[in-house]
């Protein structure tokens, strides 16, 4: 079934010129890129997408770290693509990801690791709508 999900270069991902190196390895995928935009996260739009870590300790420096400076949107699309690019993406940890995933090779800790990817198909809808306003219709891309 073809999914969408929504995936964020962080203001770390954006400063160290990450940009075109990760869309690299979603384009080497033949992933879809249907949605992209360069923006800076408000600090209610960070509240709302990190509400669910509202009472873990590192929280205000989540909000800190994520509207520092801009980050990019992107919804990608193709089947089972919400796995997919997590498995790309590598676990939260830098310092644990694996060798080949996004933060294995660009990241070094847990609290700025380059990239968020949706982790499930209700986190992706609720996501691509927070920041794109709509859940758009997915566009049937043959690549
Ligand atoms: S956790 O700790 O189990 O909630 O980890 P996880 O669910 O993988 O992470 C959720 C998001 O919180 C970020 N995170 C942190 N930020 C700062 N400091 C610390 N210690 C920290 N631990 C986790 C992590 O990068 C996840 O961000 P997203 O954007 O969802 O990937």
């Amino acid at each position: 079934m073809t999914e969408q999900t929504l995936v964020i270069i962080k203001p770390d991902g954006v400063r160290h010129n990450l940009i075109g190196r990760i869309l690299q390895r979603f384009e080497d995928r033949r992933l879809v890129i249907s949605h992209m935009r360069l923006d800076t996260m408000t600090e209610e739009l960070a509240r709302k997408h990190y509400a669910h870590l509202q009472d873990r300790p590192f929280f205000q420096e989540i909000l800190d770290y994520m509207t520092s400076g801009p980050v990019v949107y992107l919804v990608l699309e193709g089947e089972n693509i919400i796995q997919l690019v997590r498995t790309m993406v590598g676990v939260t940890d830098g310092a644990k990801a694996a060798p080949g995933t996004i933060r294995g090779d660009f990241a070094t800790n847990k609290s700025e690791n380059i990239i968020h990817a949706s982790d499930s198909p209700e986190a992706a809808r609720a996501e691509i709508e927070r920041f794109f306003g709509k859940v758009p219709a997915i566009i049937e891309c043959v690549s």
